[in-house]
């Protein structure tokens, strides 16, 4: 298990991803300015991850204003919830998260600032704490889905470190080595921030999974020369029809999938999926600075002055999902009707920066 990131005495702890797998470093802070720029800046990242992340914030918040009268404490973190909104606008993890600290903090009929306090850091531990039993579930559900000796392609991050510590697509690659099923596992590097590269193939190799890196346009002569048993992806926002966000670069390798005649999967909680958006175009595509496609590691690569696009994810049409693998089990087309459709977002949280 990864330690992500947890809530010890008041504080959060997690693993600046920003800087792996060159160093495993930890930070601690008390501020939820500090989660909020850490989710900006990715080093707190993937779906599940950014969304207990911004709870921990808020609870953060909440403990920072607990000697306040209860007004404003509670003006306090609505502040926070509010700043922690604008971080990311793709990941609805990220809003659902922030919507369960909301109904805690305005439910509670609060007696005293220490109280509320309180209670916010449960709730935030306790969305930790479900998002290590879903992924423990996908993982279970996924593993049955995974011949043996099978060659697997998935993309970017959708490990321990995108989550409370598990995963969703590396949690059913985890589950089935466990099984002693012998995998092999292709990543992307997943330019232009290579979280294919620095995290999942970091991930993979020290829980002993046999890992290939290739580059994202190596894809296709994959497909073609290797030839794969089933690519597994995660998930940041999954609309009522199953159109998939996932990381830039998932839509290509599920056309090559359909093409090839190879099972295109994607692994997600029952938090990922959007009740509220009918469909992909209306997902909110984050798009990054150009300076993360302009270089590497801080060397450039382009001439400077150039014109850049950089769209962070991109969405898979529902009909190239062969099923989603969530908590409550697999789900196969058609899709329509379902889908996980617990949680419908108050106005106020569908905000966007
Ligand atoms: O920009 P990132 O690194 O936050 O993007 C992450 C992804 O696209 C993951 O695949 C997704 O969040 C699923 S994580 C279980």
């Amino acid at each position: 298990l990864i330690q992500t990131i947890a809530w010890h005495d008041g504080r959060v702890r997690y693993i600046d991803q920003t800087r792996l797998p060159g160093a495993e470093t930890y930070v601690e802070t008390a501020s939820w300015e500090e989660i909020a720029h850490a989710i900006r800046t990715l080093a707190v990242r993937g779906a599940p991850a950014i969304g207990v992340a911004a709870a921990m914030g808020v609870a953060l918040a909440g403990r920072a204003a607990r000697a306040l009268p209860v007004r404003e404490a509670l003006s306090a973190v609505a502040v926070a919830n509010a700043g922690l909104a604008s971080t990311r606008p793709t990941a609805v993890n990220l809003f659902w998260a922030l919507d369960r600290m909301r109904r805690v903090a305005e439910d509670g009929g609060w007696t005293s600032g220490e109280a509320l306090a309180e209670a916010l850091a449960q709730e935030a531990v306790a969305i930790h704490t479900e998002d290590l039993e879903q992924s423990r579930r996908i993982g279970e559900h996924g593993a049955v889905l995974i011949p043996e000796a099978a060659r697997v392609l998935t993309h970017c991050n959708a490990g321990g470190l995108a989550t409370g510590g598990l995963g969703t697509a590396l949690a059913v690659l985890y589950a089935a080595h466990e099984q002693q099923k012998r995998l092999s596992v292709f990543v992307g590097e997943t330019r232009p921030l290579l979280q294919g590269a620095r995290l999942t193939a970091w991930e993979l190799k020290k829980a002993g999974v046999p890992v290939t890196l290739m580059t994202d346009s190596m894809a296709g002569a994959a497909f073609a020369r290797l030839g794969f048993d089933l690519v597994v992806v995660g998930a940041d926002r999954i609309g009522r029809n199953g159109d998939t966000a996932n990381k830039i670069g998932t839509y290509p390798l599920a056309l090559l999938a359909r093409e090839h005649g190879v099972p295109f999967y994607v692994a997600a909680p029952s938090t990922t999926f959007d009740p509220d958006l009918a469909g992909g175009q209306e997902i909110p595509i984050e798009e990054r600075a150009g300076e993360e496609v302009m270089g590497l590691a801080g060397v450039p690569t382009a001439p400077p002055g150039i014109q850049v696009w950089n769209p962070a994810f991109d969405v898979t049409p529902h009909a190239l999902v062969t099923a989603f693998i969530t908590e409550g089990g697999v789900i196969r087309p058609p899709f329509p009707g379902r889908l996980p459709s617990k949680w419908t977002a108050p106005a106020a949280v569908r905000s966007q920066p």
